[in-house]
């Protein structure tokens, strides 16, 4: 006879699920990933004993589990096939583009999709190895997708949760996708699904409806195979004490500083932050960056503009051909305005320390985060939680989550070269009461919810399942 257990933890188990691990190797040694996601977790887990599967980043690299600052980190094996059908192919060949309004063409490739459903298998599997009764799966993202429903196979009663930190496109362009259905279904495996915004929220919604017959019960509710979904916008955000004190640090102060007279002290300096990814509109921002400088090329000494373009997903022709594109525009824009010694684009391919970043924050007057779609975008709220002084602008697309909630920026359609131009004229001449009213009002909205209330709202949400 099997005795009931008396062991049952009292605080429920987390078990994360992500594409990657939070920590990387570096220099043959473990070392936690930097990120606020990564960091506003790890307490979580540790609080609760928990565990983390995911892939270490490296093909073909088979290892035990091991702990890491007091979490169990489970790796997934992925060989260097899956690498280039699963992640560079499937998710970021099919999925990544279309979840963004299809801005390059989706590749639909049936070769594909298998490794896809096997590699979410590995995922299922592996997770399935590490749970224990009464715990708590929270799936993450679009690498991900099938693993509720497989893990529901595996354990019915299971509590899973699903996040999407990238947008889900309306109906009219999910429905492109030839397996559609198969990755509803897949993520109805959940109890709990959220989402950066309500409108992600009512995507998924409609489509659950229209393309899996999902049944409705409320607008944030759904029935299905017997079982009750609920469907949460919960923007993701950020720890904003870390950049609040790191730009208030004098190192930092010092460095802005300096940054500027880099520059040669312009009248205003602006600046983009991105990861090299088509959907950040680094192209068309350029593009608006020079029509501002071709209406008065005698005023373009005023104006430079540092592009720090962060190296990702190399291998995938988009990105190399983006990665072309702009360079051969910086070099026009700079080969047009430029003088001796001065040019109006700064242009970085690199990532660059915590610090620095704050730093080049702190310097700028204004901050263009432009994409033409954008899950949420974390520059805009990470530069906001910089601005000490509550001064600075925002110019902010409104294709990026963060549009939803950061509603006091210079709002701009991205693709609309003209208006992002002029918005860029009107942030440089932007009064400063009125650059200070906005940027309190956005200090305030970053301030109201930082990324340790983020994880409190979406674990209450699984633990209220
Ligand atoms: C986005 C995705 C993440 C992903 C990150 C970096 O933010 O939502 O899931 O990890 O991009 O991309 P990478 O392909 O390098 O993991």
């Amino acid at each position: 006879m099997v005795m009931p257990s008396t062991e049952r933890p009292t605080v429920q188990r987390i078990i994360v699920v992500a594409n990657r691990l939070p920590v990387a190797r570096v220099d043959d040694e473990w070392v936690m990933s930097p990120g606020g996601l990564v960091r506003a977790l790890v307490p979580v887990l540790q609080n609760a004993s928990g565990a983390w599967v995911g892939w270490t980043g490296i093909p073909d690299f088979d290892i035990e589990p091991f702990d890491h600052d007091g979490i169990t980190q489970r790796p997934v094996l992925l060989t260097e096939r899956d690498v280039d059908e699963f992640y560079f192919g499937f998710c970021n060949g099919t999925l990544w583009p279309l979840y963004h309004d299809g801005i390059v063409p989706a590749e639909f490739h049936r070769h594909w999709w298998g490794p896809y459903r096997e590699v979410n298998r590995k995922y299922a599997e592996a997770t399935n190895d590490v749970l224990n009764d009464g715990d708590i799966a929270w799936v993450q993202d679009y690498q991900l997708q099938l693993v509720p429903e497989m893990l529901r196979e595996m354990r019915p009663t299971l509590t899973i949760g699903f996040y999407l930190h990238i947008p889900f496109p309306p109906l009219e362009i999910f429905s492109r996708l030839p397996w559609r259905k198969q990755v509803l279904e897949g993520l109805l495996g959940s109890d709990v699904l959220a989402f950066q915004t309500k409108q992600s929220a009512d995507n998924f919604h409609r489509a659950a409806r229209k393309l899996a017959g999902a049944e409705y019960v409320g607008r944030r509710d759904l029935r299905w195979q017997g079982r009750n979904i609920h469907i949460q916008p919960a923007p993701i955000a950020i720890d904003n004490n870390e950049f609040d004190t790191m730009a208030r640090s004098p190192a930092v102060q010092l460095r802005a500083r300096e940054i500027r007279s880099e520059m040669g002290d312009p009248k205003h300096l602006i600046l983009g932050i991105d990861r090299l990814d088509y959907t950040k509109g680094i192209d068309a921002r350029l593009k608006a960056f020079s029509t501002l400088l071709d209406r008065s090329p005698s005023r373009a000494h005023r104006y430079s503009l540092v592009q720090i373009a962060v190296p990702s997903r190399e291998q995938v022709p988009a990105y190399q051909q983006l990665r072309l594109d702009i360079e051969q525009m910086v070099s026009r824009i700079n080969g047009e305005y430029g003088q001796p010694g001065q040019v109006p684009v700064s242009y970085l391919y690199r990532s660059v320390p915590f610090e620095e970043m704050v730093a080049y924050y702190v310097a700028a007057d204004i901050m263009l985060v432009t994409p033409l779609r954008d899950g949420m975008n974390l520059v805009a709220k990470e530069y906001a939680a910089s601005r000490v002084d509550e001064d600075g602008v925002l110019i902010l697309s409104e294709f990026a989550g963060a549009a939803e909630q950061l509603t006091s920026a210079i709002i701009v359609n991205p693709y609309d070269v003209e208006a992002v131009a002029a918005s860029i004229h009107q942030a440089a001449h932007m009064e400063p009461d009125e650059q200070r009213k906005r940027m309190r009002r956005l200090r305030r909205t970053v301030d109201r919810a930082d990324v340790f209330d983020w994880a409190k709202t979406c674990l209450a949400m699984l633990e209220d399942a």
